[in-house]
């Protein structure tokens, strides 16, 4: 099949009738189907069961240094968590703080005492008139609504396959002293799958900030989640709390990891890597919410999974369900969209999502459209602050959480979805 554009309006409007129809029959088939949220599905929740009995009686309640976990204390977490996580972010047990269910929670918080109580000595953010954070688009839509919550003025800044445009970035942070932050999903991006490369790893440890207080929130949510066993096929990401330390920024950033995707979302283990002095900062203020967190649950985490090899094993059965699910929308993507010049996607080799992209103004219509059939996608404009996508033409794929016989009938729902607005935008013109 030629590119749409190439079509001629006659032959655009016999594709439109014969795409109508077929329309029109998924459509009578009343599906519900939903490819919006990044969710693991069931069967991936139930492969970590032995979690849920790692810690049964009350001899098995205490920590390697004879904490019992069942009572307050060890407000950064137990020492056995701390390890592991420091293991997977390639860290110092001590560059490590172990906190509750969810990495957002944290992040929110690194947010909110600078917003309330300043960092590093500077006046509060609250109390200055402008305060802006930088985002990398298309971007995850919780980052950004974290920081409009906190009346921050985001500024977009485009990503490429290598990561955020550095030109850009480095440009406006010398520049600018109310820009107070950048947010990045430097491994499998949400929503591309783009890792970042080494060389913007190094430029963003080498930033040159006016502001004292800028922090690169560096959530690195997906960094063990490849999609494949073979080395060539995993993303590999540079180490930016060394970076940050050999450029003498080590208070540079804050890392933010979790288990949500390893074990559960909502019920596992968050952490912080950072620097000694942002961890110190950190600390004080967490005195003041909470006494000790879920020490049990890291305990469970920990006796699950043993170590680092035991996580990444646990990720490879993760992924032997998330593959095919992924190569399924792919492969419908490819072979009915291919070439035809109405829509580029991403092909991440781990991570929860694809990104596509819709010739421009095309991307609400045809989530709307798909809803009609039944699927619900991600709504259109979500991966950019305020929900704004001036070009109305990405759309996030999240294929993980339904079945593949599901994801072969929302990938054709979606196809289809794509190819009528696009002949409507299309004959707008002829
Ligand atoms: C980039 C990113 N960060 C964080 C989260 C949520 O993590 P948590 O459950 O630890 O709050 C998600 C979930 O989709 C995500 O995509």
């Amino acid at each position: 099949m030629k590119p749409y554009s190439e079509l001629t309006k006659e032959e655009l409007l016999a594709l439109k009738a014969e795409l109508d129809a077929a329309f029109e029959d998924v459509k009578g088939k009343g599906m519900k189907l939903d490819m919006s949220r990044g969710k693991p599905a069931t069967v991936q929740l139930d492969m970590a069961e032995g979690l849920l009995s790692a810690v049964s009686s009350n001899e098995e309640v205490y920590t390697e240094n004879g904490t019992d976990c069942r009572n307050y204390g060890l407000l950064t977490g137990i020492p056995e968590a701390k390890k592991l996580f420091a293991d997977i972010c390639e860290v110092e047990p001590n560059q490590v703080i172990v906190y509750g269910n969810a990495s957002l929670t944290v992040m929110f918080d690194a947010v909110a005492r600078s917003y309330t109580h300043g960092i590093a000595g500077c006046t509060p953010w609250s109390k200055l008139d402008k305060v802006k954070f930088l985002c990398p688009v298309p971007g995850y839509d919780r980052h950004f609504s974290i920081t409009e919550y906190f009346g921050i003025e985001m500024i977009n800044v485009p990503m490429t396959p290598e990561g955020p445009d550095m030109d850009l970035v480095e440009k406006l942070v010398a520049e600018d002293d109310s820009i107070k932050g950048i947010w990045c999903v430097p491994k499998y991006s949400n929503p591309q799958g783009y890792t970042y490369s080494d060389e913007t790893v190094r430029r963003f440890a080498a930033l040159k900030p006016a502001a004292k207080d800028f922090r690169i929130f560096w959530d690195n949510a997906y960094c063990i989640h490849h999609l494949y066993e073979e080395a060539d096929r995993q993303d590999q990401l540079l180490n930016i709390i060394t970076e940050c330390e050999k450029a003498g920024n080590p208070d540079l950033v804050y890392e933010f990891v979790s288990t949500s995707k390893v074990s559960y979302p909502g019920a596992g283990v968050a952490a912080m890597i950072s620097s000694e002095a942002n961890l110190k900062e950190a600390e004080r203020h967490m005195n003041f919410q909470i006494i000790s967190h879920d020490k049990l649950n890291q305990l469970r985490h920990v006796r699950y999974f043993k170590n680092l090899d035991g996580v990444k094993a646990h990720m490879m059965k993760h992924a032997a369900i998330m593959r095919p699910k992924f190569e399924t929308v792919l492969q419908v993507l490819e072979k009915e969209l291919g070439g035809l010049g109405i829509g580029e996607w991403t092909k991440p080799n781990g991570g929860y999502f694809i990104s596509f992209d819709a010739m421009e103004g095309c991307a609400k219509k045809i989530v709307a459209k798909a809803k009609e059939a039944g699927l619900v996608m991600t709504g259109a404009g979500a991966t950019y602050p305020y929900g704004k996508d001036p070009k109305d033409s990405n759309i996030r794929i999240a294929p993980t959480y339904p079945t593949p016989e599901e994801l072969a009938v929302a990938g054709n729902i979606f196809v289809l979805s794509v190819k009528l607005v696009s002949i409507e935008k299309l004959l707008e013109n002829r």
